[in-house]
């Protein structure tokens, strides 16, 4: 595996391993490595040439600094897993070489309520901080195919909306969750919950397991003030959203009218972890 920490570097070598025609597929993280982001490598090994990743904790996208200097990083034992799974390139660049003084890389797009609804609006300004490195890391690594995990739902929307406001020439594939065999979502902030809040996190899917059961049958509000009952009785456990909306343009449902394009979405707080995770109502 090569590993670059510049610009000039990456491009080079892509100039060189990417000619003719060769696809590249782009896994973009923040680091803090988990099966949920090796399974999007894997994808993308197996549909393209080439393979990058790349690990930037990205500070445009923190609307809290102790929560950007609390993130985990460890780009060693990082890079020893993306190599031994294959990885053809990472890319590991610190702040000015994304972000030089001077240079804006404000993205240039109207998300409409995309990006101001449920984590726009706990965590203002962060989804325009995720579409400018996005993009600013598709225009260095050029790539035919970029991988996203759905657990991340509403970056993904975003994001898919960026690259068709844009017109970027990306093939944007949307990967399936990877759950923890208790049903958890893995992320990277799973590794900061003490022993008894991750003994409590699995009650977060398990929740919304049982919102789809009864999806459907009572009145969407009902059903949301049910789950966010359900999740409270677990002292250690508070809810900050719980949303159930068009899995499009995550328009709030207020019944079960388009049933079929229905998503719960939710952020729960550990502790001062916060965890978010959905389910597709109706499958
Ligand atoms: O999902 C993430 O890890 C980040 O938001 C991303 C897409 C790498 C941008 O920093």
């Amino acid at each position: 595996m090569n590993q670059f920490s510049t610009i000039r570097e990456i491009q080079e070598c892509l100039a060189i391993m990417a000619g003719e025609g060769r696809s590249i597929g782009f896994v973009p993280t923040m680091g803090a490595l988990h099966q949920g982001h090796i399974s999007l490598l894997m994808r993308s090994r197996m549909e393209n040439d080439i393979t990058v990743c790349s690990i930037f904790v990205n500070p445009t996208q923190f609307n809290n600094p102790a929560d950007l200097k609390k993130y985990p990083r460890s780009l060693t034992q990082d890079a020893k897993l993306l190599m031994e799974c294959g990885c053809d390139i990472l890319f590991a660049p610190d702040v000015p070489e994304i972000y030089p003084e001077g240079e804006s890389h404000e993205v240039d797009v109207d998300f409409g309520i995309l990006d101001k609804v449920m984590e726009g609006k706990f965590r203002p300004g962060h989804f325009r901080g995720v579409a400018m490195v996005v993009n600013r890391l598709f225009t260095i690594v050029n790539p035919t195919r970029a991988y996203f995990g759905k657990k991340d739902f509403q970056q993904l929307a975003v994001i898919l909306h960026m690259v068709n406001a844009l017109k970027l020439p990306v093939k944007i594939i949307a990967c399936e969750t990877v759950r923890e065999a208790d049903g958890l979502a893995m992320s990277s902030r799973n590794m900061r919950l003490t022993i008894a809040e991750r003994n409590l996190a699995p009650v977060i899917y398990q929740v919304l397991l049982k919102m789809r059961e009864r999806s459907g049958k009572i009145p969407v509000r009902e059903l949301k003030e049910w789950a966010i009952k359900k999740i409270h009785e677990h002292p250690g456990l508070r809810v900050e959203y719980l949303e159930i909306c068009d899995k499009a343009s995550l328009f709030p449902m207020g019944n079960w009218f388009q049933r079929k394009r229905s998503m719960a979405l939710i952020a729960v707080f550990l502790g001062d972890i916060r965890l978010i995770d959905n389910i597709e109502l109706f499958l």
